[in-house]
C-alpha cells in the first residue's frame, strides 16, 4: 500500500483525527487572535486613528465568522463522520470526476449530473433515517446510485449479492421508481451479524447498529411497497441452495458485492453469468478500490475467458459490465 493511501485508509483517519483536531484548533485559536488584534486596531483610538466604520466592519466581520463557525458545526452533525465512520462532505475534483465517469457511461452529461445529485441526497436521507448505513465512499455509492437507471437495464428484476444494512438496495429501489421503472428486489447475504470478509478482522460496524436481517427489513420499507416486497435470500452465494432458491429469474441489474476476495468474486461472476438477462448491467463494487486488490484481479481473469460480459467502463469504484 502507498504512503497516500494508508493515510487515507479508515483506521488512520480514525488515529490522526487527535492530530487534526488540535491542528485545527491551534488554526482557530491563531485566526480568532488575528481578528481580535485586527479589531482592536481598528476601533476609535486605535491604529487607525479613530476610524469607527471600519471598526464596526471588523465587528461584523467577528460575528459572520461566528455565525459560519455555528453552520459548519450544523452542517457537519448532518454530513461528518461522527456516528457513521465515514464523512458524506463532497470535494469539487472527485464530483467533478464522478459527473465526467458517468457521463461517459451514460453518454449524457446533463442526465448525470441531475442523476448524481439526486443520489447523493438521497444517500443523506437514507443514512439519515436508516438503521446502519451505506457501505463506502460517497462518489461510489452515488456513482452507482446515479449510474444503474440511465445504462437501461432491460427488465426490473434486481439482485444485490452481499447487503450490509440493504440500505443501498433500497436506494436503488428508489432511484429506478424516478426513472419510471417497477424494481423488483432480491438480496444474497448471510446476515452474520457483522459484515463477513475473508482475511479481514470482523469488527462491530462503526454506526454500532447490529447488521441483520430487522435492519434490512426497517431500510427497504424506506424504499415504500417495492421496497418492503423485496425477496431476501440469506445464506451465502456460493451454496447451492441460496443458488437455487433465487435462480429462478433472469436479472435485469446484478451488483456484485459479496465476497472480496479474488475467489469469492470470480465465483460470483461465474453465477452471474448464469442468471443474468440479455442486456443485463452487472455492477462490480469495489473495483480498482486499493484496499481489496482481489476484485480487479478476478474482473480481469474473468474477461479474458469466454464470458458474456463486456466492459463498459468505471465509476469511482465500481465497474460496469453488459450481458451479451
Ligand atoms: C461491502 S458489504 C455490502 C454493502 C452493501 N452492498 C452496500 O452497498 O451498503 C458486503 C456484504 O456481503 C456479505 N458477504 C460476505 N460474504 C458473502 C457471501 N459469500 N455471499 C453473500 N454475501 C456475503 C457481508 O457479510 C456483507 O454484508
Amino acid at each position: 500500500m502507498s504512503s497516500r493511501s494508508m493515510l487515507r485508509s479508515p483506521l488512520s483517519r480514525r488515529l490522526l483525527r487527535p492530530v487534526a483536531d488540535l491542528i485545527d484548533g491551534r488554526i482557530e485559536r491563531q485566526v480568532r487572535s488575528a481578528v481580535a488584534r485586527t479589531a482592536a486596531e481598528r476601533t476609535p483610538g486605535g491604529q487607525d486613528g479613530g476610524d469607527g466604520g471600519n471598526g464596526v466592519d471588523t465587528e461584523r466581520l467577528v460575528r459572520d465568522v461566528e455565525l459560519l463557525r455555528r453552520r459548519q458545526l450544523t452542517f457537519e452533525l448532518l454530513l461528518g463522520p461522527r456516528g457513521r465512520g465515514i464523512s458524506r462532505m463532497v470535494a469539487e475534483a472527485p464530483l467533478e470526476r464522478l459527473y465526467a465517469e458517468v457521463a461517459k457511461l451514460a453518454g449524457d452529461r446533463d442526465a448525470a449530473v441531475r442523476n448524481v445529485a439526486a443520489a447523493f441526497r438521497l444517500l443523506v436521507a437514507l443514512e439519515s433515517l436508516g438503521v446502519g448505513r451505506i457501505a463506502g465512499g460517497t462518489m461510489n455509492i452515488c456513482g452507482k446510485l446515479g449510474t444503474i437507471p440511465l445504462l437501461d437495464p432491460p427488465n426490473d428484476e434486481v439482485l444485490e449479492i452481499g447487503t450490509l444494512y440493504g440500505m443501498f438496495s433500497a436506494g436503488l429501489v428508489r432511484m429506478l421508481e424516478r426513472d419510471g421503472r417497477s424494481p423488483k428486489l432480491t438480496i444474497v447475504d448471510p446476515f452474520a451479524g457483522v459484515q463477513l470478509q475473508p482475511g479481514s478482522e470482523q469488527r462491530p460496524d462503526p454506526t454500532g447498529a447490529p447488521v441483520d436481517e430487522r435492519a434490512v427489513r426497517t431500510n427497504l420499507g424506506l424504499a415504500g411497497p417495492a421496497g418492503a416486497a423485496a425477496r431476501i435470500q440469506r445464506g451465502f452465494s456460493e451454496d447451492p441452495a441460496t443458488r437455487a432458491a433465487v435462480s429462478d429469474r433472469r436479472y435485469g441489474v446484478i451488483v456484485v458485492d459479496g465476497d472480496h476476495s479474488a475467489e469469492g468474486v470470480a465465483r460470483d461472476l461465474e453465477w452471474a453469468e448464469e442468471i443474468a438477462a440479455p442486456g443485463a448491467v452487472v455492477v462490480l463494487d469495489d473495483y480498482g478500490d486499493p484496499h481489496w486488490p482481489g476484485i480487479k484481479e478476478a474482473l480481469d481473469v474473468h474477461l479474458k475467458g469466454e464470458t458474456r460480459f463486456s466492459y463498459l467502463g468505471r465509476a469511482a469504484h465500481s465497474a460496469y459490465l453488459r450481458a451479451s
